[in-house]
């Protein structure tokens, strides 16, 4: 009878032991890894801006098209008008930034804008100032808006 008394108690103890080790591991496995697990569903950039703050292979290819440059970083967030960003085709968005003239645009590109909701040079570090011109081209283009009207030049 005792014995068995014993044997249950220690049965019952190591069972509660067990539990608070799943349980503690399981928080230690939380507090680790949450922050990653975290990942953002509802549109945010939180996940992209980490990519474009890795320090970016040099390009040493061709120059890309405004296309290619639109792909390959301003998608991201322009085809969502992600945080606001003005979405090609999007006329009266375009219509009214391009106002500010085609050199006023460019800075905001190269040194970003709105305390970085903008990335500085959209994000890609390793375009230049010409490839990041061509790429704003082609999204005021996508928007009827011709760029032949903003002093490409005055950049
Ligand atoms: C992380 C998201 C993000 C990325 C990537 C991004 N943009 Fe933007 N961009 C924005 C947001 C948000 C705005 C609007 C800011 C505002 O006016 O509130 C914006 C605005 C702009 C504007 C208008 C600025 C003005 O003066 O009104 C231009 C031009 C622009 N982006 C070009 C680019 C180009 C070119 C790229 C790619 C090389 C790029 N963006 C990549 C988020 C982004």
């Amino acid at each position: 009878m005792q014995i068995r008394i014993d044997g249950g108690l220690n049965m019952k103890n190591k069972s509660i032991s067990t539990q608070l080790i799943v349980q503690g591991l399981f928080t230690v496995l939380l507090i680790s890894f949450g922050p990653v697990l975290a990942v953002p569903v509802d549109g945010t950039t939180e996940g992209f801006r980490d990519e474009i703050n890795r320090t970016p292979e040099p390009y040493n290819g061709p120059p890309r098209s405004g296309a290619q440059v639109y792909a390959f970083r301003c998608e991201a967030c322009h085809a969502r008008a992600t945080q606001g960003a003005p979405i090609p085709g999007d006329e009266i968005d375009w219509g009214t930034r391009a106002q500010q003239g085609m050199k006023v645009l460019m800075e905001h590109v190269k040194k970003g804008y709105k305390r970085g909701l903008m990335p500085a040079r959209g994000g890609c570090v390793n375009c230049s100032d010409s490839e990041l011109r061509a790429a704003v081209i082609y999204m005021l283009e996508k928007s009827n808006v011709k760029s032949g009207a903003l002093t490409v030049d005055g950049n």
